[in-house]
């Protein structure tokens, strides 16, 4: 004989399962759209430059890729997110870079880091902390929308890998 408390937690569990498959199905969704901006394996692996479309991200999202095995943060930052970055003063910076030197010029909205702390490596997440940039929940590191370190152990800002414009909506990594 099924009681009341058994049906009860059967129902929980169907429900919990079926959350379970949806939240499965739609990271399977959002996989084939990041791995189509990256190149195979065999690219990656041998360090050479990567090529990222930039039309899927839209203002105030983010992408991750990896580059030579590093993690690399692209921001499609919003005006606020840029006016923040540049109206603090940056002599009161503890790695001081203006924003404008972190960017590319005419592309002022798009930021490209490096994803590993510098502090203990750890990686920061993305749209988070107090300065709407990256926060690292390994010790508690902020930065900025430019991902300059305003906060926390870490001794320096999210370094920019090289990478230049091939297109309005592409940038080359490497
Ligand atoms: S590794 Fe990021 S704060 Fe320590």
């Amino acid at each position: 004989m099924t009681t009341a408390s058994s049906e009860g937690s059967r129902r929980d569990f169907l429900l919990v399962a079926t959350g379970a498959v949806a939240a499965v199905g739609a990271a399977a969704t959002a996989w084939p759209l990041v791995s189509q901006m990256n190149p195979d394996a065999s690219t990656v692996a041998a360090g050479a430059p990567i090529e990222v479309d930039l039309t899927p991200i839209a203002e105030g999202q983010d992408i991750k890729v990896f580059w030579r095995g590093k993690p690399i943060y692209i921001m499609n930052r919003t005006k606020k997110q840029i006016d923040e970055a540049r109206q603090v003063p940056v002599s009161e910076l503890r790695d001081p870079q203006t924003d404008q030197s972190r960017v590319k010029e005419g592309h002022d909205n798009w930021l490209v880091v490096i994803g590993i702390c510098t502090h203990l490596g750890c990686i920061p997440i993305a749209h988070d902390g107090n300065y709407d940039g990256f926060f690292c929940p390994c010790h508690g590191s902020q930065y900025d929308s430019s991902g300059r370190i305003r906060q926390g152990p870490a001794p320096l800002n999210l370094p920019v890998p090289p990478y230049q414009f091939v297109s309005d909506s592409k940038i080359q990594i490497g």
